[in-house]
């Protein structure tokens, strides 16, 4: 494992993280909570220090399941957390969870169930149309202040939001969804990222499973699975979709490497921290093990030539998530 610093205001961190979705119910499948248990302590084995989660991921599953884990281990792990992403049954976002009194409530809250008294890394989970970032970045400084939460991050926002956000207090790192498939970073939000020092931590970093190269089908989705309804996932864009998937793996192979290694090197290869989610313990230990791998230039230029931007097919599919974001 390689370790570096989150922007250019730490923590350190382990340069491949662990992405603590999947570990919750309802989102890909049903999650055996023992498995994920496991999951989680084969990360920590393999090195990884990064465990990210929200307080909405199996509505508090997931940060009760880490705050067991962790319990004995708390001071050895950067322990990232988020609020104010809730969605209604439409899946359009909650408003009015960036209200001061609502980023107090919500930390108490995650405090709690990751049965710890602070979070390394508290994110902005989403934009709150109904308040100004500013308002809540002073209330995130003050959680600053009082010691419950070391670092300050946001997830999917703007450049602008980001500026403005830094402009109030330093904010340690930006998550957002990049991978060889979602290349929309590339555009404003990476390019602000390195001028203001700002960590950038890219979630669903294998598009969603799909350069995992195990989808071949809609068949191989479970009936409960999310990606069911993802324009990505659908007849004609899963088949374009699994061909390139191949086609990384086919380079991958070449290199010693599986699909998903060959696509986090990739990420670590341009200084971003890819957390991919997996409810399994091999997974989670070759996923690590992206870390130490170097690519060469060669190796660079014939991936993107493979997977350029806008090559897949389909929308990202959480455009209704992100109607607010303020552009
Ligand atoms: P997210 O951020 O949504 O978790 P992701 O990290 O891009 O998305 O992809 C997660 C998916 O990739 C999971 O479905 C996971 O499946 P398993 O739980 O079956 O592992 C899959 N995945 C993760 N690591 C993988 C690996 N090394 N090889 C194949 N599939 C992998």
């Amino acid at each position: 494992m390689q370790y570096r610093m989150l922007g250019r205001q730490g923590p350190t961190i382990s340069v491949v993280g662990f992405g603590a979705m999947t570990m919750a119910p309802g989102i890909y499948a049903d999650v055996d909570q023992q498995q994920a248990t496991g999951t989680l302590l084969a990360a920590l084995g393999a090195g990884i220090t990064l465990v990210d989660t929200a307080d909405i991921y199996g509505a508090g599953l997931s940060e009760r399941l880490i705050g067991r884990v962790l319990r004995g281990r708390r001071d050895k792990i950067v322990l990232a957390t988020k609020f104010g992403g809730d969605q209604d049954e439409r899946g359009v976002l909650v408003k009015g969870l960036g209200r001061p009194s609502y980023v107090r409530k919500a930390l108490d809250a995650s405090l709690g169930r990751l049965d710890t008294d602070h979070v390394d890394l508290y994110y902005v989970h989403r934009l709150d149309p109904a308040t100004p970032i500013e308002e809540t970045m002073g209330a995130l400084a003050e959680l600053v202040e009082a010691g419950k939460v070391r670092h300050i991050g946001l997830s999917e926002m703007s450049a602008r939001t980001i500026k403005r956000a830094h402009a109030v207090h330093p904010v340690t790192a930006v998550q957002t969804e990049y991978s060889l498939f979602s290349r929309a970073p590339e555009q404003e939000v990476l390019p602000v990222c390195q001028e203001l020092g700002i960590g950038f931590v890219a979630y669903s970093p294998l598009g969603r499973g799909l350069l995992g190269g195990t989808i071949r089908s809609r068949e191989g989705l479970e009936p409960d699975d999310w990606r069911r309804g993802n324009p990505r996932f659908q007849e004609g864009n899963l088949d374009h979709n699994v061909a390139l998937a191949d086609a990384v793996a086919t380079l991958a192979a070449e290199q010693g490497l599986s699909a998903a290694q060959l696509a986090l090197a990739w990420l670590v290869h341009q200084g971003v921290v890819p957390i991919p989610g997996t409810r399994k313990a091999e997974n989670v230990r070759a996923n690590a093990a992206a870390a130490d791998v170097r690519l060469d230039k060669e190796v660079l230029t014939r991936l993107e030539e493979l997977v350029p931007p806008g090559a897949v097919a389909g929308e990202q599919g959480n455009e209704v998530y992100m109607a607010n974001i303020d552009t």
